[in-house]
């Protein structure tokens, strides 16, 4: 009818957004079809090895989002909400010893606790969301490192998702001894930093080995270049995407 405005989801407005028009969002995804067929918001991953450099990029690329105003949501795994956080404690207790499918679902279930509490209601909101490691570290540790079956991973992780996967992955990757030389920097050493180097390796090639089997969701960065021309090329491959949050 001329002169109707159609009802439009405040979530699809055009980037960038302000925080208003951002909290104005009906805070679930779109229920006025088939005006908007959007998945809102956007989500991001840093994925590697310890010591790729995951944290540092991670704070480079959301204190340029905050300067772009852009509605963030920062976490991480394990952790994240309450109950991640205590199961994160266990999971890098190095005095623990775990045997790799009890650590398999502790990670799922720190993971099933983040998606449904803060990642989904986030992306729900429309906001970047940015996480510090998600399911593709499942696969490279837990699979490629501890050789769990991965129909057995990828059903649980499914199932502790809903099949929620990233829009953009970036990929750290580096030499293992030279990232967990990197991390002994920082101190005493994890549970997962005292594993082998044999481990490691195994758990940088599945990494590698994900990115090749969906090379438009990843981005594979050389982690040995420096910082700065890092948060650069992760800069470039975030800004086309940010029209879509
Ligand atoms: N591009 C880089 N070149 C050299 N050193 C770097 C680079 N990026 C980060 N570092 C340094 O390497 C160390 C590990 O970095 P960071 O904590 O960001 O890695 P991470 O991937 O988050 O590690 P973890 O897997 O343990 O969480 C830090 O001391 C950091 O300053
Ligand atoms: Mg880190």
């Amino acid at each position: 009818m001329p002169g109707t405005t159609k009802p439009r989801c405040l979530a699809c407005a055009p980037w960038p957004r302000t925080w208003k028009t951002a909290l104005a969002c009906p805070g679930s995804f779109c229920t006025i079809p088939p005006a908007c067929k959007h998945v809102h918001g956007l989500f991001l991953t840093f994925e590697g090895p310890e010591g790729a450099g995951k944290s540092t990029q991670l704070s480079r690329l959301t204190a340029r989002l905050a300067q772009l105003g852009a509605p963030c949501t920062v976490t991480r795994e394990p952790g994240g909400t309450p109950l991640g956080t205590r199961v994160r404690e266990v999971l890098l207790d190095p005095a623990l010893s775990i045997d790799p499918l009890p650590e398999f679902l502790l990670y799922s279930a720190s993971r099933a606790q983040l998606v449904a509490n803060v990642i989904r209601p986030a992306l729900a909101r429309g906001e970047v969301v940015v996480c510090d490691r998600y399911a593709d570290s499942t696969l490279a540790y837990q699979g490629a490192g501890r050789a769990l079956p991965e129909a057995l991973l990828r059903q649980i992780t499914h199932a502790a998702t809903g099949g929620l996967s990233p829009h953009l992955t970036l990929l750290l990757d580096l030499d293992p001894a030279l990232g967990l030389a990197r991390a002994a920097r920082r101190g005493q050493p994890d549970r997962l930093e005292q594993a082998d180097l044999a481990f490691h390796a195994r758990v940088r090639a599945g990494f590698l080995a994900l990115a090749e089997a969906e090379p438009a969701r990843f981005l594979v960065l050389d982690a040995t270049h420096p910082e700065e021309a890092l948060a650069e090329e992760i800069w470039a491959a975030v800004t086309p995407l940010l029209d879509r949050a």
